[in-house]
C-alpha cells in the first residue's frame, strides 16, 4: 500500500480527503444489534462480505456470534482465508476448472461452500474435488422469484441427489436470495413478497428431504428482509450484509440501523453564492441506488457527481462554506461505493482509531 496522510490520532478535520470514514461505534452497535437480534429467534447471521470486503470488519462479525462469512466470488474468499475466517459460503455459482481449481486449495483451510444451479457444474466440481484430492459443501441454489441464478423447487432433489452422489462434493442444504423484495416500500407489500419468496425454498428443503437426504443448512435473507425471514420457521441463516454500515438507499427504505458510513470530502471551489464544489465525485461513491446525502449542512444538498467533483446547492447563501472546509456524504449505496476504496478509516467520535485495508475491493474473480 503506498503511504498514507492519515494515521491513527489524527483528528478528523486533519484527515486528507477524499476518505471513506466508518463510525466504529455506530458499526460496531449494528454489528451487536443484528447478532443479538437473530439469536433471540433461534437463527444465526452468516453477513455478506460484499458490502465491506474487508477482513477486519468480517472478524469482528464473527467474534460477534456470525455463524460464518458469505461472499461472491473466489478472490473474496481468497482474502477471508489470508485472514483466518474458517467458515465461508461463496452463495454463487462458481464455473470453469481455473477458478474450481482454485477452489481446492481454499477447500484445505476452510470449511468452503459453493452454491450450484447446473448438473454441468456439479460434475466439473466434483472433478476439480477430487483431483486435488479435496472436499467441498455444496447448497443446491433456488430460485426464489429474484429471477437471477437458481434452479426451480422441484429440480432441487434431483441436483441434491447427483450432489450427494459426487466424489469430492457434500450437500448441505439449499440457498435463496429474495434480492426482489429487500427494498419494497409498505412493509405489509414487503412482508408478503418476502413471505411468498421464501415459501419457495422451503418448498425446495422439503422435496429434498422427502427424496430421502438431510438438509442441515436454509440459507437466505438481507438486510431489508432479515426480521420477516426470522419468524419464517426452517430457515437456518441469514446472508444479510448492508445492515453493517448501512447507506441513504436502505435507510430510504425503513431500516432503522445506522448509518455508519460516510465519505469525507473538502470544499475546493464555492463559484457562486448558492453553489459549492467538493473534491468527490463518481471515482469515491457510486450513484447506481441514488445519490449519496449531504450531511450536516442546512439546506444544502448534493444534486450532481462528475468524476472528481460534488456539486452541492445551498439554499441559503449566507452559510459559511469555503474552500479548504469539510463536508459529509452518506453513500447512496455503501456495497459498490466501499468497492471503489483502498482503506476504510475507523474513527472514535472525531479521531481516526484504525485504518483497515479493503482487501476485497475489486476482487471480482
Ligand atoms: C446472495 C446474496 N445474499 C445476500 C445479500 C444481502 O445483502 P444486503 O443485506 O446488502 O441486502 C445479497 C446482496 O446482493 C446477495 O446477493
Amino acid at each position: 500500500m503506498s503511504v498514507d496522510a492519515n494515521f491513527p490520532g489524527i483528528a478528523k478535520q486533519d484527515m486528507d480527503t477524499p476518505a471513506l470514514l466508518v463510525d466504529l461505534d455506530l458499526m460496531e452497535a449494528n454489528i451487536t444489534r443484528m447478532d443479538r437480534f437473530l439469536a433471540g429467534k433461534g437463527m444465526r447471521v452468516r453477513p455478506h462480505y460484499k458490502t465491506h470486503k474487508t477482513p477486519a470488519i468480517a472478524l469482528k462479525q464473527l467474534d460477534a456470534g456470525a455463524i460464518g462469512i458469505s461472499c461472491a466470488k473466489v478472490e473474496e474468499a481468497e482474502t477471508l482465508v489470508s485472514a483466518g475466517v474458517k467458515d465461508i459460503l461463496i452463495a454463487n455459482e462458481i464455473v470453469g476448472r481455473k477458478k474450481i481449481a482454485r477452489l481446492a486449495g481454499l477447500a484445505r483451510h476452510a470449511s468452503l461452500m459453493v452454491a450450484v444451479d447446473d448438473p454441468r457444474n456439479v460434475e466439473e466440481l466434483s472433478q476439480g474435488m477430487s483431483e486435488a484430492g479435496a472436499w467441498l459443501r455444496v447448497l443446491v441454489d433456488i430460485n426464489v422469484g429474484m429471477n437471477r441464478c437458481g434452479v426451480e423447487p422441484e429440480d432441487a432433489l434431483a441436483l441434491a441427489q447427483q450432489v450427494a452422489n459426487a466424489p469430492g462434493l457434500m450437500f448441505v442444504g439449499v440457498m435463496g436470495y429474495e434480492g426482489h423484495c429487500q427494498t419494497i416500500k409498505g412493509m405489509e407489500e414487503r412482508q408478503e413478497a418476502t413471505r411468498q419468496a421464501m415459501s419457495r425454498l422451503l418448498q425446495a428443503r422439503e422435496l429434498v428431504q422427502a427424496g430421502g437426504l438431510d438438509v442441515e443448512i436454509v440459507s437466505g435473507g438481507g438486510t431489508g428482509t432479515h426480521a420477516i425471514d426470522a419468524d419464517i420457521h426452517g430457515i437456518t441463516e441469514i446472508q444479510a450484509g448492508s445492515y453493517v454500515v448501512m447507506d441513504r438507499d436502505y435507510r430510504d427504505a425503513g431500516m432503522d440501523y445506522a448509518n455508519a458510513l460516510t465519505v469525507l470530502a473538502t470544499v475546493i471551489s464555492r463559484p457562486t453564492p448558492g453553489r459549492v464544489i467538493a473534491d468527490v465525485g463518481l471515482k469515491g461513491m457510486t450513484t447506481d441506488h441514488g445519490l449519496p446525502e449531504l450531511i450536516g449542512v442546512l439546506g444544502g444538498s448534493l444534486t450532481r457527481l462528475s468524476e472528481e467533483h460534488a456539486i452541492i446547492d445551498l439554499s441559503d447563501p449566507t452559510v459559511e462554506l469555503k474552500p479548504g472546509d469539510r463536508v459529509e456524504f452518506v453513500p447512496g449505496h455503501c456495497c459498490t461505493t466501499m468497492n471503489l476504496h483502498d482503506r476504510v478509516y475507523g474513527m472514535r467520535g472525531e479521531r481516526l482509531e484504525v485504518v483497515w485495508s479493503i482487501a476485497g475491493r475489486g476482487k471480482f474473480r
